[in-house]
């Protein structure tokens, strides 16, 4: 099967697929758009065509309406948002509404990966989800016991049944075969929960359970080769802030 596939019918030749094209896998033949090897599949074609003369078979096209530039968001208030995003470590016993998950889940989908390998997955934990909380809290109980005789800031660590997940209702675990993508697809899922009212926490704590204990890891079910890059604790906010929090002074140069 073609990765993509050009309509003659309608292609007009305009060459605006070609000129956009990442891998040189398009060129004007005979005053329609042909497609040779090397194609990323990344649907910049699909989405600069004017004429819709471009196709993707076996994708889903069902979100694949118009477009809303980022412009549409005032970036002054984009950028307070941001500083205004908080860790939340305290949440609301109320449901994550499924569509809003979707949404989430929707963003990560939709986040840039290195030569479009779109190879992050999402394991959204539901009924299994204090059954992971309970084996990372007896893992981290006993390396507790051992590292607190080192560090003062263990022995001050009290290890409760909901250290992991805060009571939080929704917990999403991101993998993947590559860190930077899985991380970027976290961030922009993470705005866009903010977006909703929803508040984050990424358990480094509960990816360590993973590197630690095989038989968590396995327990997830990741897709060959994947490990977990981040955990997303997700919920309502139950912690209202006042104020930005200062950062270290902003260390750039220009070369
Ligand atoms: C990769 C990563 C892992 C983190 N792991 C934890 C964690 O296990 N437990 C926790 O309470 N906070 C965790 N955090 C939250 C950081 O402590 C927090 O981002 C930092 O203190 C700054 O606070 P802010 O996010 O509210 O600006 C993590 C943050 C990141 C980016």
């Amino acid at each position: 099967m073609n990765k993509i596939t050009i309509d003659v019918s309608k292609c007009v030749g305009c060459g605006k697929c070609v000129k956009d094209c990442v891998a040189s896998a398009l060129y004007i033949e005979n005053g329609r758009a042909k497609l040779r090897e090397g194609c990323i599949e990344c649907g910049h074609c699909f989405a600069v065509c004017p004429q819709g003369a471009v196709d993707m078979p076996g994708y889903d096209k069902s979100g694949c309406v118009g477009v809303t530039p980022m412009t549409a968001v005032d970036s002054d208030t984009l950028l307070q948002a941001i500083k205004s995003r908080r860790t939340i470590r305290q949440f609301k016993k109320i449901p994550v509404e499924p569509e809003k998950t979707a949404k989430i889940l929707e963003a990560g989908r939709y986040a840039p990966t290195g030569a479009n390998s779109q190879n992050v997955a999402f394991t959204v934990l539901a009924d299994k989800k204090d059954e992971f909380e309970r084996e990372c809290v007896k893992i981290f109980r006993a390396g507790v016991k051992v590292g607190s005789k080192f560090s003062a800031a263990l022995k001050n660590t009290d290890i409760t049944d909901t250290f992991f997940f805060k009571g939080a209702p929704l917990v999403i675990v991101v993998s993947g075969h590559d860190s930077v993508n899985a991380t970027l697809a976290s961030a922009y899922m993470e705005i866009t929960a903010n977006s909703m009212g929803l508040g984050v926490l990424y358990s480094g704590f509960f990816c360590a359970c993973t590197r630690l204990n095989p038989k968590i890891r396995a327990k997830l079910g990741l897709p060959k080769g994947h490990k977990v890059v981040t955990c997303m604790i997700i919920g309502y906010p139950d912690v209202e802030y006042a104020r930005i929090p200062p950062r270290k002074p902003l260390k750039f140069k220009t070369i």
